[in-house]
């Protein structure tokens, strides 16, 4: 859908393929290895723009440090001091950048359709770094990753995805990734936050059970955020009683195999999806997978740019 004659972009996890994909983990793994070393100047002569619309910590400070480890310039860009603020358009924006000579750029934006607004011509390459309920499939490379080398092969596993489903671009991009992968996946939360239509066709084939009966099935746990800002209306549950109903507790967690472990893509509610005493618990990737997106875009941006090894363009 997205390789364009000019540019290869990354809108959706299926714009990896199945030759693209071990190729970035092994690459993810081979930089991470050597981080301690200076790193290679593979992306020198890039320039990659982040044009982030909704606000981030991790997912933009992770792209621009990846870029700048492996000598590309990153540039953050100040949405509200820019020409969007006076009407420009996001196409008219990107063709700018690109004529200054940016290469790609990673877009966030609250919109499930903003890249179909950017025609696929466009000269520089586009990566989603997260469009509205849809996909972030740099969120599911690095989930998949960080669970890989924690587990091994997914084949055989079961990954519980809980929480707010329904607005969540996270696991709408994970689902479809793990069950590539061979990982059962099972959907846990409020009836309210499930996919409201056939959960087949909005978001894989994962099926749907009560949280105190999938957390004993679950090689990991992945807890969502509670999306207050797309509900309308608001939340119908007080923050105390989310937790108890729907939330991870430590109590909950105790009712887990001893080897599972705990992932949420962050920010955290505390006390809300997740209690805070399982933040910093042993089994607690929460900030492994911080660390692994780091690399896993480094290895997304050398693919983009056609410098990933095994895949050069
Ligand atoms: C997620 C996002 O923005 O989609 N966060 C992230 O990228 N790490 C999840 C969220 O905001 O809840």
């Amino acid at each position: 859908m997205s390789a364009s004659p000019l540019r290869q972009h990354l809108l959706d996890i299926e714009d990896v393929d199945d030759v693209v994909l071990p190729l970035l983990f092994a690459r993810a793994a081979q930089l991470q290895a050597g981080a301690a070393e200076p790193l290679p100047p593979t992306l020198r002569g890039q320039v990659v723009a982040t044009l982030f619309f909704e606000p981030s910590t991790r997912t933009r400070l992770s792209f621009e440090l990846a870029a700048q480890r492996l000598g590309a310039l990153a540039m953050p860009f100040d949405i509200g001091r820019s020409s969007l603020e006076k009407s420009e358009t996001l196409y008219d924006t990107v063709q700018t950048l690109a004529a200054m000579g940016v290469t790609a750029a990673v877009v966030r934006h609250r919109e499930d359709a903003v890249f179909a607004g950017l025609s696929p011509q466009v000269p520089l390459a586009l990566i989603n770094a997260g469009n509205g309920t849809q996909a972030h499939p740099t969120q599911a490379l690095l989930d998949a990753f960080t669970l890989i080398q924690q587990l091994g092969a997914l084949g055989k596993k079961t990954v519980l995805i809980c929480g707010d489903i329904l607005h969540s671009r996270v696991a709408r991009s994970n689902v479809k990734l793990l069950q590539r992968l061979g990982a059962q996946v099972i959907f846990s939360g409020p009836p309210q936050l499930l996919p409201e239509s056939d959960p087949h066709a909005a978001a894989g084939s994962a099926y749907t059970l009560p949280l105190d009966e999938a957390i004993p099935l679950a090689d990991a746990i992945m807890c969502l955020r509670v999306q207050r800002e797309r509900h309308q209306p608001s939340l119908p549950w007080a923050t105390a009683s989310y937790l108890s109903q729907y939330g991870l507790t430590a109590e909950r967690f105790a009712t887990a195999p001893p080897h599972c472990l705990l992932m949420h893509p962050g920010p955290v509610n505390r006390d809300v999806e997740l209690a805070t005493e399982l933040i910093a618990h042993p089994r607690s990737l929460i900030l492994t997978q911080v660390r692994s997106g780091v690399y896993i875009r480094m290895a997304v941006m050398e693919w983009i740019a056609g410098v990933l090894p095994g895949a050069e363009r």
